[in-house]
């Protein structure tokens, strides 16, 4: 099934908000299938956002993202990719649409909260940045019919 990388960025750790932030995600249907909690290198950064080097916003970016500890995940489900971009909102919280996590939680488009795969490509690309082979846990969780019809 389509797998997707997720970061609660410094800012949600900072506020407290890891548990809501996942909260939605596992409401919403989705499988927790990687996660992990750590400091971001700078190298480690630059790479996970090479699309957006030489940006003017590029290197206010990196140092948020190195700035404090981030939660680190890998979503699994039907349409995860387009799903958790979704529930996350557009990029800067005051145009996301209310009852996203942008709008509800966040303010200001450098503060953004979360980070989430824009496509299925960019996905595995990121998964495979963040996550080392057998870290990424294959599991069958109980209900399941419940939320994805056979
Ligand atoms: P992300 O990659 O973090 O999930 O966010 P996104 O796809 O919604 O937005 P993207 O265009 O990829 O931008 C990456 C992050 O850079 C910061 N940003 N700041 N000041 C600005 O104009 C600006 N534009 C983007 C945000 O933190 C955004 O999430
Ligand atoms: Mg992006």
């Amino acid at each position: 099934m389509e797998r997707s990388l997720v970061i609660i960025k410094p800012d949600g750790v900072q506020r407290g908000l890891v548990g809501e932030i996942i909260g939605r995600l596992e409401r919403r249907g989705l499988r927790l299938v990687g996660l992990k909690f750590l400091a971001v290198e700078v190298s480690l950064a630059e790479q996970h956002y090479a699309v957006h080097q030489g940006k003017p916003f590029y290197e206010g970016l990196i140092r948020y993202i190195t700035s404090a500890p981030v939660v680190v995940m890998a979503w699994e489900g039907k349409k995860v990719v387009e799903a958790v971009r979704q529930t996350v909102g557009a990029t800067n919280p005051t145009a996301a649409v209310p009852g996203t996590i942008r709008a509800d939680l966040g303010i200001d488009i450098g503060r953004n909260l979360i980070h989430a795969s824009d496509s299925v490509a960019t996905a595995e690309f990121e998964l495979g940045l963040w996550f080392k082979p057998g870290e990424i846990v294959d599991w069958a969780r109980d209900g399941e019919r419940w939320v994805f019809e056979a």
